[in-house]
């Protein structure tokens, strides 16, 4: 495993109820990270449940301090998003950001990220599908594996990714139009019609790129908008 961020560490556990709420649930300092063979009720954005097949995937989080203000936390999504992308270019693959928090590959989903705060901190949890072979259809998933046959340890993938955890994570605030940028440079939406739901209600539009706070360009009649907080994004055709 590559040299891990100064203060890091990395604790492997072989069953955990979710890593995400290990980490909730324990006092932890930044960089902690736990990573498990099996979650028992490993969880996804909106409260779905998030499976994976166990030793297969990469499943884990990270907790962080940040020194931006809480209000700047949920952009560690796309800080996430981005240091994956990065590490999979690394790996030989040509994945996308499929905004705001998946990262696919293929046209189908490869990974997702859950962000959380805690009392004290932030908390990204994520999902990599690394040597599962068999999903549902309608899952419309895939992992490395299934591109190209290669199988990664967990180790090598994650020690190349924690550093570039740590380096976006920093940036959400000072430096964030290198992340808009970087993520919009590889977000799979963009030119798409989509439909997705705000807090205002489901809308659909044109997709246009990423907005300077992060948000998605939407395209509604010729009229566009920076839409922040948007869910269950579909590509409508
Ligand atoms: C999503 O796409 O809905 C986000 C999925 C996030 C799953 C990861 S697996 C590790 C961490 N622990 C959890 O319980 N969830 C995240």
């Amino acid at each position: 495993m590559n040299e891990l961020p100064a203060g890091w560490s990395v604790e492997w556990r072989e069953e955990v109820d979710s890593t995400n709420e290990r980490l909730r649930k324990e006092p932890s300092h930044h960089g902690r990270v736990i990573v498990a063979d099996r979650q028992l009720a490993g969880r996804g954005r909106r409260g779905a449940p998030w499976h994976s097949v166990p030793g297969e995937s990469l499943t884990f989080s990270v907790f962080l301090k940040p020194s931006a203000p809480i209000a700047l936390w949920p952009r560690l999504s796309l800080a996430a998003g981005l240091a994956l992308a990065e590490t999979l270019e690394r790996l030989g693959y040509a994945p996308g950001i499929k905004w705001p928090n998946d990262v696919w590959l293929g046209g189908r989903k490869l990974a997702g990220i859950l962000v959380e705060s805690s009392d004290d901190g932030a908390i990204i949890g994520m999902g990599l599908n690394l040597n599962d072979r068999d999903f549902p259809d309608a899952l419309e998933a895939t992992s490395l594996a299934l591109e190209d046959g290669r199988e990664w340890e967990r180790e090598e993938v994650l020690g190349m990714l924690l550093p570039r955890i740590d380096g976006w994570s920093r940036r959400i605030d000072g430096g964030f139009a290198e992340i808009v940028s970087g993520v919009g440079q590889r977000c799979v939406l963009t030119g798409e019609r989509v439909r997705l739901r705000t807090p205002a209600g489901e809308t659909e539009g044109v997709v246009r790129g990423i907005g300077g706070s992060g948000g998605l360009l939407l395209d509604r009649g010729g009229e566009v908008s920076e839409l922040i907080q948007a869910d269950e994004v579909r590509v409508v055709g």
